[in-house]
């Protein structure tokens, strides 16, 4: 049987998981890493940690997997998106930390930016809103403050890369300097529409192109592995950004299926199908991963940025919980939050509301308000925060001649949470599906690498391995439904006044 190894290099965590041919998990290994704040809105990581660590559970997972290089068909590299490296092509060294995509430094240049009334060709070209989570204010923060950076790049000394092009790098012995579209189109420098970098934005941003990497289709062979590190040449076959590697691997691949992935935050990505098409409810248009031969793919995109992260507040900063898993029970052993609503916007609002300077708030609160209700409405917020994006889509599909979702595929770790995902059902009134496996990260770079080396035969093939683990319907009446997000609005629009 051919086996794939997917490297998942998250914000923070590397893994690495071998699947079998029917896209199973065959085994796993985690490593964490460290994270880097060196002053306050900064987030860095240190290159050759996320590299070594990205080896060391490739390897370990080899061995728990009892299989040996000779096993593995190919490599598929999924990664943290947006965070920026840049090394030098010679020796390799990069020339800074990795600027985190949670890294808010970019913030004056993309001020600057949008006074300059550029907010609309950046979107028009790259999808995008003119915003610091990006890659490109990271590089040119890095070309104007690491001494020697910028004449280095016009020289065409340096090379740019996201994490998937570092680790390709790596892999390589640097003999291959490429990207995906999928990355690419996460660094606010890459037309979606034409498929390339483009100038215009590079010089907006004063970014040489002797810095970029070459742009492919995400299932495709990009270069083999040094021999010297698994013992044998691998190809790596497939590569793209962590979310758009989950809608891959929840098997979406047409227009009108959408996943969100519950974490720390919640990406919510649906399927637009070959069309760009601009978002006129608060989303990103970003790139769909892309197989060889096929034309370009989009999605919308949304996040919750305080997602699974309001959980941990309830722990660490609330202290209503002991351990994160307490908080279903807490909050089932109330019927409802009992009128109470709790929008956690901790750093700001993003879509549909895109508000920064929103702070979080619980409202609603009565003498027979208790810690339950509290945890209750915790869990609801990011089901409401969900609803919203789900909603702004819907609203973006019908606008385009589409239609709206009809059921939410699910992943990331909350989503064992089952009473959240029958308030989500309930909010959002499709069905909410749990697939069985629901490592659809990683899953998505084995299918993208395994689609290029002929293990499977196309999508088609895939979407037949896609299997439901637990389907939640909706329960709750719609008009019941309909008034409960008005309420969210309502609460929403409270923390936004102040
Ligand atoms: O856009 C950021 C995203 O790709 C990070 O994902 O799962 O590493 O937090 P994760």
């Amino acid at each position: 049987m051919a086996f794939l190894l997917a490297l998942d290099q998250g914000t923070s965590s590397s893994r690495s998981i071998v699947f079998d041919a029917h896209g199973h998990i065959v085994a796993m290994a985690q490593r964490e890493f460290r994270q880097i704040y060196p002053q306050p809105g900064w987030v860095e990581h240190d290159p050759f940690e996320i590299w070594q660590s990205q080896l060391d559970t490739a390897r370990e997972a080899l061995v728990k997997a009892g299989l040996t290089a000779r096993d593995i068909r190919a490599i598929g590299i999924t990664n943290q998106r947006e965070t920026t490296l840049v090394w030098n092509r010679r020796t390799g060294q990069p020339i800074h930390h990795a600027i985190v995509w949670q890294d808010r430094r970019g913030e004056p240049t993309c001020a600057r930016l949008r006074e300059q009334g550029l907010g609309e060709a950046f979107q028009r070209s790259t999808g995008l809103k003119i915003d610091a989570y990006f890659s490109a204010t990271k590089i040119r923060w890095i070309l104007d403050h690491v001494a020697g950076a910028r004449e280095a790049a016009e020289r065409g000394e340096l090379a740019f890369g996201t994490v998937d092009s570092w680790l390709m790098w790596q892999l390589t012995g640097g003999r291959v300097h490429a990207t995906d579209v999928t990355n690419a189109s996460r660094t606010m420098l890459f037309d979606i529409r034409q498929q390339q970098w483009d100038p215009a934005l590079l010089a907006y941003l004063q970014v040489p192109d002797s810095l970029l990497p070459q742009v492919l289709p995400s299932s495709h062979v990009y270069g083999e592995t040094d021999p010297a590190l698994f013992g044998t040449a691998l190809p790596i076959a497939g590569v793209a950004g962590d979310q758009q590697s989950a809608l891959f691997g929840q098997a979406c691949f047409k227009a009108g299926l959408a996943k969100n992935t519950y974490g720390t935050g919640c990406f919510m990505l649906m399927h637009t199908g070959a069309q760009f098409q601009p978002s006129h409810n608060g989303l990103l248009t970003t790139a769909a991963a892309q197989t060889a031969g096929s034309p370009a793919q989009y999605a919308f995109e949304g996040s919750v940025f305080i997602g699974g992260a309001v959980v941990q507040w309830l722990r660490d900063g609330l202290r209503a919980i002991q351990s994160s898993s307490e908080v279903q029970s807490l909050a089932e052993s109330v019927p409802d939050a009992g009128g109470v609503m709790f929008v956690p916007a901790f750093t700001g609002l993003g879509a549909p509301y895109w508000d920064a300077q929103a702070r979080g708030a619980i409202v609603g609160l009565t003498r027979g308000s208790t810690v339950a209700h509290i945890a209750r409405a915790a869990l609801e917020s990011i089901a409401f925060q969900s609803a919203a994006l789900l909603q702004a889509m819907g609203r973006d599909a019908v606008a385009a001649g589409g239609a709206p979702v009809s059921e939410l595929r699910v992943d990331g770790g909350a989503c064992v949470n089952d009473l959240l995902m029958q308030i989500q059902a309930d909010l959002l009134g499709i069905p909410v599906v749990r697939p069985q496996v629901i490592e659809t990260t990683a899953l998505g770079a084995a299918y993208l690498a395994g689609l290029a080396t002929g293990v499977w035969r196309d999508t088609d093939e895939l979407a037949g391995h896609w299997r439901a683990e637990r389907t939640f319907v909706p329960t709750l009446p719609r008009d019941r439904a309909e008034e409960r997000l008005a309420l969210w609005d309502r609460a929403v629009r409270q923390t936004t006044a102040t």
